[in-house]
């Protein structure tokens, strides 16, 4: 069986800490979606690694760690975050995987991202500007180039044309000319780079592995309030963020889906553009930035904080069908109190606890439930029953509310500080 982890809000959760945790018991981690926007924090040797196109399995010495066919790779990222981790994992090359079928991220594509954001003005999406978009719409118009495509005497001249098509469209945007060649030259020399990595048929590489008995797990990457489908469109990314995605994106049948864990934190952060009901402008918001330190793992911008939202965390359970609930950086929260959480909002007046057609709508606001705060460090609580009792109502509170069991509380950055319960 695969079992899934993906984020349940707009992402950041912790999903990299939790999978170098939970790695030890995988044979495999998968990336099912997403690119170089994701940013994912991992302490290894107390030393801090952000990986963004590497699965977060490397730093388990036992662990393949495979890029699936629903992640769009920009090969110069990739071969920097390779230069990175090399001296802390030197086996990673023999350990590294990639689907021949993942779409390439062209020097194009993130010139396109940054035009058409420029473009929106003050309806711009916040987007990282790694070429995300412009990569994944060029796959579904059947345009793109993918990995196996780069083993091919017809690389140069598939990506020739590609480009001019893409030329075209930015002389559309206008803006000032582009020097192509100080982009191209990195490309072309990761490029190079890519062809001696280990790409694979990954469907039929996963399937195999699988036949043999080995544990896989699909890691995914931005969060569930991120979705193109589901997410707070048309401020989300451009993948299939929820358990969904890893049948697309790894050549998965969905009756091989086994747990799926959905991440939350234990209060709320979006980057970027976009609506967030909870979000707190004030000096609450102020202070659970500075005590997280929520600023962006890619980017580096300041997250926007707020407080909980279990409306949008049900409708996340549901989509995705989560099996385990993990709750992170509750102890951001230890100095807080009183403590909110939205179990409703009002639309146009009307009390609801479905996800409204568009968030955006400037007449919701969040109806909520309020909590006596701990107030009392908890990142040194290493089982369930250390923890205070006002942090242990909060979390039935979640459970009941989600009607999903909370099977893991991480209480600090380390890999080790996480309660298991289940
Ligand atoms: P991801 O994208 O979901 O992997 O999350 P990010 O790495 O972008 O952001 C999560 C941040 O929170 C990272 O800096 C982590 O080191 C940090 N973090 C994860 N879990 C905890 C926790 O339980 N407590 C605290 N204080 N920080 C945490
Ligand atoms: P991880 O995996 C948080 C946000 C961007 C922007 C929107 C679209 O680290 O959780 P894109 O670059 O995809 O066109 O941006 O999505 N976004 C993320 N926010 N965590 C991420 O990844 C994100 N990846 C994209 O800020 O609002
Ligand atoms: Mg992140």
């Amino acid at each position: 069986m695969v079992d899934v982890l993906l984020g349940l809000q707009w992402g950041d959760e912790g999903k990299g800490k939790i999978v170098d945790f939970l790695a030890e018991q995988y044979d495999v981690i998968a990336r099912f979606q997403g690119g170089p926007n994701a940013g994912h924090t991992l302490y290894i040797n107390n030393e801090k690694v952000v990986l963004h196109t590497i699965p977060s399995g490397v730093f388990q010495g036992h662990c393949l760690n495979l890029i699936g066919n629903g992640v769009v790779i920009d090969p110069v990222t990739l071969s920097k975050e390779i230069d990175k981790i090399l001296p802390l994992c030197p086996d990673l090359l023999k350990r590294l995987f990639v689907s021949q079928k993942a779409h390439l991220i062209l020097p194009t594509h993130r010139a396109l991202d940054a035009a058409s954001e420029s473009a929106k003005g003050t309806d711009k999406i916040g987007s990282t500007l790694k070429g995300i978009g412009p990569a994944y719409m060029d796959k579904t118009g059947r345009n793109g180039l993918r990995v196996g495509d780069i083993l091919t005497p017809g690389f140069k001249e598939k990506y020739d044309k590609l480009k001019q098509k893409h030329k075209q469209l930015l002389r559309q945007y206008g803006g000032t000319p582009i020097e192509w060649e100080e982009w191209e030259q990195p490309f072309f020399e990761a490029v190079e780079r890519m062809r001696f990595l280990q790409i694979v048929n990954a469907e039929y590489w996963l399937d195999n592995h699988l036949k043999n008995g080995k544990r896989v797990l699909a890691e995914g990457a931005q969060g569930s309030m991120l979705d193109i489908d589901f997410g707070t469109y048309p401020f989300v990314t451009s993948s299939n963020t929820i358990a969904a995605g890893v049948c697309s994106g790894l050549g998965i049948a969905p009756s091989r889906i086994g747990d799926v864990y959905g991440i939350t934190k234990a209060y709320c952060t979006r980057v970027g553009s976009g609506p967030f009901p909870t979000e707190l402008e004030d000096e609450t918001g102020a202070a659970l930035r500075a005590a997280g330190h929520e600023f962006g793992a890619t980017t580096g911008r300041p997250r926007r904080c707020g407080w909980l939202d279990l409306v949008a965390l049900r409708y996340a359970v549901m989509l995705s069908g989560v099996t385990k609930l993990i709750i992170t950086k509750t102890d951001v929260l230890d100095n807080f109190t009183p403590l909110k959480a939205a179990t409703g909002y009002t639309v146009h007046g009307v009390a609801t606890k479905e996800m409204p057609f568009d968030l955006c709508d400037e007449h919701i606001s969040p109806l909520y439930a309020i909590f006596d705060g701990w107030k009392t460090p908890v990142s040194s609580c290493s089982n369930y029953d250390e923890l205070p009792q006002a942090f242990k109502e909060y979390c039935t509170f979640i459970e009941g509310y989600l009607e999903t069991k909370i099977s893991h509380i991480s209480n600090g950055t380390g890999r080790n500080q996480l309660i298991v319960i289940s």
